[in-house]
């Protein structure tokens, strides 16, 4: 998952590259005593990352091109003059330049090439894969284990939120998806649609509170989700808002009550009051996470190499103290929650007159489940539970626990972003905007909820979310590994250097990384014509052949990619999308601030932001009024 900030990544692409390379250049011996340990530490460590540094950059330039033998040579590569700088900064420099994802999509236009490999840090390699063949071959279930998580990732990962299926991998990926599963499945999603619709009235209920409450452009921000200058730009019941800090409450609650049934309160929350423990934990967490200091990603890379590094890291960095009280206090809440519900659980059971030897059997389950709790860590504790599961593959508390801090992360922000953007396409599309209030108010007549299969039914709320989630992918690009010596079809073949003839197969060597594009991969002007990037939801209406069929990409879209190590909540957050989008739609009207440009901008997740208005952060400021 893109989890880190361009800064971040580069920080740690760079330290990573200074260690994981050949030790060609130096050697390091153990000192003598502690005390020169103490004085010479930072000289010495200084010295090594610079050397390291160079020897690295060093290397991968003449590997490329004095010795011709870099992994990915043959495959085509941006054409740019060479500056010492490029040396260090590889084409890096144009990437973070640049509005998210620009350089790349002219990169696959001039190279007119479904592979690429650009030059990263210290002159690494960093191979882009968007050709359609490759990536479900990727992905498919006999060789997506072979692809695992990046080891940098992994440890990132596990860190933040300790482990759990996001960071599992092979057999025990496969064990927790077992257990996992059913309560993702559409049958339990569809008890969760009630969930989803109270939050979303929760929602639009706040928001027009604070519609009707604008009179005139207010010198002070109304809340957290006002900046100033969005407060002197509101106007009587019209205000201008952080949209995405609405959402990303609303998405907690939702998360909370339909992963674990418990109550955050968020958005019932005034600003700056004290919320659900699990919830602040969670927040604050990602908070640190999103604010590591150059010094301690370092730190925390040649920790992994020397300890004694990673001691100074936690010295140094009160936010890991702090990020391992955060993890503790949220695990500490969820064990709670856990006992409560397996009590719970083994009360019905025995109510019942079920499951001998503590274990329910399949033909029991519809029993247990009438009238009892619909969120996810229930259904994941009863199939745990179940004797379909082999003793092997059950779940201890631990393991159970870890899915939490998993669900949070993995459900909360994505959804919120995802919805963000919508919101922000409708905005600047108003005719699109009005057909699908039209098409919902149509449909829901009267009623105040529609079911999962109602929902699915409006095709223009399901074209516009299709859309939106085409054109900016919450989840912006995935790297991964070859876990041993890897060949790969390509179904568009590249030319090579010599100009004599094409490879149709692509190799990538055992421990190569590599990024799945995903925001460049349904964006293709070969499939979608000139205008691929437009946002045109009529297009949903009218499929092109090209688009694939075959492999099973949710939505026909790669945003929550596929396979065994795709999104298991890819459609908790559609309907979930679906459901506060026609809520929202059926309340508000949406518009774009006159004169403010919205640029994406990659922070956890691809956040928003205002040119000009950088200082105040990642934000999606909308005009909001009554219909
Ligand atoms: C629009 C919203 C969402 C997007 C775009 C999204 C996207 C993704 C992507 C791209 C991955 C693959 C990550 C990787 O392998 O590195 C993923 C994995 C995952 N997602 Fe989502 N997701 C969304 C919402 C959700 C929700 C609502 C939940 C849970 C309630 C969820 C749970 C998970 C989990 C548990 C994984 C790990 C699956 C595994 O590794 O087997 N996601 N998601
Ligand atoms: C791009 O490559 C394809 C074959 O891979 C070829 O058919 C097409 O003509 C090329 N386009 C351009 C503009 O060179
Ligand atoms: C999205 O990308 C995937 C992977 O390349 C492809 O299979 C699918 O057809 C694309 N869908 C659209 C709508 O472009
Ligand atoms: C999973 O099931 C096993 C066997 O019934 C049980 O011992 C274990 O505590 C369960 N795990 C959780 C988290 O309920």
């Amino acid at each position: 998952m893109a989890l880190l900030s361009d800064s971040q990544r580069y920080l740690l692409g760079l330290a990573q590259h200074a260690l994981t390379m050949p030790r060609m250049c130096i050697q390091h011996r153990p000192f003598l005593t502690t005390g020169a340990v103490l004085v010479l530490l930072p000289v010495v460590a200084i010295a090594y990352v610079i050397a390291r540094v160079s020897c690295t950059a060093l290397y991968h330039f003449v590997r490329l091109h004095v010795f011709h033998a870099d992994p990915f040579q043959h495959v085509p590569r941006p054409k740019s003059s060479f500056t010492p700088g490029r040396l260090f900064l590889g084409d890096t420099s144009e990437i973070h330049g640049a509005v998210m994802g620009v350089p790349q999509r002219r990169w696959f236009k001039e190279l007119n090439s479904s592979v690429i490999c650009y030059r990263g840090e210290l002159y690494g390699p960093r191979l882009l894969v968007a050709d359609p063949l490759a990536i479900s071959h990727i992905l498919s279930s006999a060789q997506s284990y072979d692809f695992p998580k990046t080891v940098l990732d992994r440890e990132f990962l596990a860190r933040l939120i300790g482990p759990g299926i996001i960071v599992a991998e092979g057999d025990a990926h496969k064990a927790q998806k077992k257990v996992l599963s059913p309560a993702f499945s559409t049958s339990a999603i569809k008890d969760l649609v009630p969930i989803f619709w109270k939050h979303a009235r929760r929602l639009t209920d706040k928001l027009g509170e604070m519609v009707d409450g604008t009179e005139g452009r207010t010198q002070e921000a109304m809340s957290l989700s006002q900046t100033e200058l969005a407060a002197k730009a509101s106007i009587t019941g019209k205000p201008v808002t952080d949209i995405t800090w609405w959402l990303s409450r609303t998405t907690l609650d939702i998360i909370g009550e339909a992963g674990f049934d418990e109550d955050f309160g968020t958005m019932a929350m005034k600003d700056g009051q004290a919320g659900h423990e699990m919830a602040e934990s969670f927040n604050s967490l990602i908070g640190a996470s999103s604010n590591f200091s150059p010094l301690s990603i370092i730190l925390f890379i040649l920790g992994r190499y020397i300890s004694v590094f990673e001691y100074a890291r936690r010295q140094i960095n009160p936010q890991t103290k702090a990020m391992e009280k955060l993890l503790a206090s949220m695990n500490r809440v969820a064990l709670d929650i856990v006992h409560r519900k397996r009590e719970q659980i083994i009360r019905t059971m025995e109510e019942n007159g079920l499951g001998a030897n503590g274990k329910l059997r399949k033909s029991d389950w519809e029993d247990v489940s009438a009238g009892s709790k619909v969120d996810i860590l229930h259904q994941m504790m009863k199939t745990n539970m179940s004797s379909d599961v082999k003793d092997s593959n059950r779940l201890s508390d631990d393991d159970i626990l870890a899915q939490i801090s998993n669900f949070l992360l993995a459900g909360h922000e994505t959804t919120a972003t995802a919805m963000s953007w919508i919101l922000f396409y409708l905005a600047g599309n108003l005719e699109v905007q009005d057909k699908v209030r039209a098409e919902v108010q149509e449909h829901m007549s009267g009623r105040n909820e529609l079911s999962y299969d109602g929902i699915n039914a409006l095709p223009w709320v399901d074209a516009v979310v299709r859309e939106s989630l085409r054109l900016t992918p919450p989840v912006f690009s995935l790297q991964r590994e070859a876990r041993v010596d890897k060949v790969i079809p390509l179904s568009k073949p590249y030319p090579r250097e010599d100009g004599k003839g094409t490879f149709d197969k692509l190799l990538i060597p055992k421990g190569m990384e590599f990024i799945i594009p995903i925001e460049l991969l349904n964006t293709s002007e070969d499939v979608w014509g000139p205008d691929a990037l437009a946002f045109r939801p009529q297009r949903w209406f009218n499929l092109p052949t090209e688009v694939n069929n075959d492999f099973d990409f949710p939505l026909h879209l790669a945003t929550f990619i596929a396979g065994p190590r795709g999104c298991i909540g890819s459609r908790f957050a559609v309907i979930e999308a679906k459901v506060l989008l026609m809520q929202l739609v059926s309340v508000f009207r949406f518009e774009r601030v006159l004169g403010w440009t919205i640029e994406p901008k990659l922070s956890l997740v691809t956040r928003s932001r205002v040119v000009g208005q950088e200082k105040a952060g990642p934000q999606m400021p909308l005009r909001i009024s009554r219909v």
